[in-house]
């Protein structure tokens, strides 16, 4: 079976004298010695100057609301994976829907100065595929109407806008390091938080509040990485440079096979790309489910993504309707994109592709 994604593991000795220093000092959590050593490394690698690691990307995105002090309404993007906005309903915030973009799938920035009202305290955005969004645009929205922003950048591990990481705009970027994603701790999280401020904040809110032994000022929750986790992602960090260029060659040679027949994403000129996805957009749901059944009849399994457009949600009150989100998650789904995958399959892969269509 071929899935749209394969964990990648590093090699199991590597991992094992990470496991064996766990062992030897017998400290399994509650920031142990390899969780600050990912947070010095990754702080580093990305290029960013405060990380705080944490137990997922979802509780990533609540503690930063938090952090923030985040009340009221969100503008946010219905093109995301469910948790940029589940995780607002579940910390009493309203998420308010602007529209994407349609050729870069991000929030179009009209879009969202429209969707701002007195009760808006915050702009969520994500980095789609890891495409960086225009992040100066809406910096200067934030800035005219006294907003925050937080990036969830889920997918934009290593990305860099002219230059620099993008998780450095905003107030807060988060991360997810699910197994799934391009770098991962099984599962995990970060929070770059550009204002030094306010990283105590974030380290006390994600071990339930405490300061000391005396003192619980903040209302916290348990969302610490363990040693297991930061020994994995310790190991993944050294392959980075070969997990992109595999990753790489595999994305280059679908845009090259399948250019014209599909839409592929339009990407910011000023950023870097990481290819951690490969997003294809049909003429039509029919002609998707077409290539689809042609794919699943073989064994491969691409994933509908994302898809069904957040604004759907049962849960969501006021329902709001944001036509280009509907339209552009019906007709895209992600092919399979990791560094194990073979030429023959990726061959195959194409082959039925042209084939269905
Ligand atoms: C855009 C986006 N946001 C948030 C998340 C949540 O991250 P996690 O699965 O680590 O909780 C994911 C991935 O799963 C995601 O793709």
């Amino acid at each position: 079976m071929v899935n749209v994604t394969k964990t990648y593991l590093p090699d199991k000795e590597r991992y094992k004298k990470y496991i064996d220093e766990i062992y030897a000092n017998g400290w399994v959590t509650n920031n142990g010695a390899l969780v600050q050593r990912l947070e010095k490394r990754l702080a580093e690698y990305l290029g960013v100057k405060n990380i705080v690691l944490v137990s997922n990307g979802t509780v990533a995105l609540e503690i930063a609301y938090r952090t923030l002090g985040l009340k009221g309404f969100v503008v946010t993007t219905p093109f995301s994976f469910v948790a940029t906005t589940s995780s607002l309903v579940t910390n009493d915030l309203l998420p308010i829907f602007a529209d994407i973009d349609e050729k870069s799938f991000n929030l179009d920035p009209k879009s969202i100065e429209n969707a701002i009202t007195k009760n808006t305290s915050a702009i969520l955005p994500v980095h789609v595929f890891g495409n960086s969004c225009e992040v100066e645009r809406i910096a200067s929205i934030a800035k005219k109407h006294e907003l925050k922003v937080i990036y969830d950048a889920a997918h934009a591990f290593g990305v860099k806008y002219k230059g620099q990481s993008v998780l450095n705009y905003g107030d807060i970027s988060t991360l997810s390091f699910h197994a799934t994603k391009l770098f991962h701790t099984i599962e995990g999280g970060a929070l770059i938080i550009n204002d030094d401020a306010l990283v105590q904040k974030a380290r006390y809110l994600i071990n339930f509040g405490i300061k000391n032994e005396e003192e619980i000022p903040e209302l916290g929750t348990n969302a610490k990485m363990n040693e297991f986790e930061a020994a994995m992602g310790l190991c993944i960090l050294d392959d980075m440079q070969l997990i992109e260029e595999k990753r790489k060659a595999i994305y280059e040679r679908y845009a090259r096979e399948l250019k014209g027949l599909v839409v592929f994403q339009e990407r910011n000129s000023e950023a870097t790309y990481n290819y951690s996805y490969f997003p294809a957009v049909f003429q039509s749901e029919e002609q998707l489910k077409r290539v689809q059944k042609a794919l699943n009849a073989e064994d491969v399994f691409p994933r509908r993504y994302f898809y069904p457009s957040l604004d759907t949600l049962n849960y969501i009150e006021p329902k709001q309707y944001m036509p280009k989100s509907r339209d552009i998650s019906t007709r895209i789904f992600c092919l399979p994109i990791y560094p194990e995958l073979a030429d023959e399959i990726q061959t195959k892969i194409i082959g039925i592709i042209k084939k269905a269509l």
